[in-house]
């Protein structure tokens, strides 16, 4: 079977409801991006930083994954399909993707401030001040900050490096090392972006875009690639 990498962000999962960072009306328009999403914002207001990705959480629970993460579940069919998410909602779990990397870490998991290696699922949809791990120490979300590293990359670009198609969909290509996941596709791969907006691509020549929300975008892609 061929290998196919799907490399996903926050459009994936827009139409099932949950808000986009960087487009008009998205998250990084209301919040401090700083505040909430780095080690010194944690430092500095732990609670707000709790309170951001609990409102996360609780609108995750609401959500119901879309035709898109279902349509790429049923690609496994046909292909040896990973996902490499930037997302940190459970979508693709959902609709029954078999192999999802989480670049920027998991909303439902809680994560140790002493050790990072002590992770834990949150039941419901609060992670609130006082939690604490085994250790004692207070839990954290379990998500990538600004400035921290991003573990699950160097498995990511291997993937992407022995892939026979890309499949971009639904990321502003702004947030690296994510964005840079595409220079590691071996030369003549084809590449397919899936977004309704114009998006920086790298530099990069030879994407045919496929300019359409993720629900119905993707069941293009697979009448576009089912004989490769
Ligand atoms: P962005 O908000 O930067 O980009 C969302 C992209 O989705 C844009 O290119 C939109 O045009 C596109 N889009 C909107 N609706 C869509 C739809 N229905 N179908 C397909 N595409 C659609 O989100 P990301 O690129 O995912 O990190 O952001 C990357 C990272 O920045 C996130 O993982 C998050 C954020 O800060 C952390 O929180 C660590």
């Amino acid at each position: 079977m061929k290998k196919l990498v799907v490399l996903t962000g926050a459009g994936m999962s827009a139409e099932s409801g949950l808000r986009t960072f960087r487009e008009m009306g998205g998250l990084w328009e209301e919040y401090d991006v700083y505040e909430v999403a780095s080690p010194e914002g944690w430092e500095k207001d732990r609670d707000l930083v709790l309170r951001f990705y609990n409102e996360r959480r609780k609108q995750l629970l609401e959500a119901l994954p879309n035709r898109g993460h279902y349509a790429l579940s049923e690609l496994e069919r046909d292909f040896d399909v990973t996902i490499v998410t930037q997302n940190v909602d459970d979508l693709h779990e959902r609709a029954g993707s078999s192999k999802i990397i989480h670049l920027h870490g998991e909303l439902k998991k809680s994560r140790s401030t002493i050790d990072p290696g002590l992770i834990y699922d949150i039941e419901g949809w609060e992670l609130n001040p006082g939690d604490l791990c085994e250790l004692g120490s207070q839990l954290r979300p379990h998500i990538v900050c600004f400035g921290e590293a991003v573990p699950a990359i160097e498995e990511a670009v291997v993937l992407v490096s022995e892939a026979d198609l890309l499949v971009i969909i639904g990321t502003s290509m702004n947030v690296y090392p994510a964005a840079g996941l595409i220079n590691y596709i071996r030369p003549g791969t084809p590449v397919y972006l899936i977004d309704p907006n114009d998006v920086i691509t790298a530099g990069q020549s030879g994407i045919t875009q496929i300019r359409k929300g993720a629900a119905v975008g993707v069941d293009e892609l697979i009448r576009m690639i089912k004989d490769e």
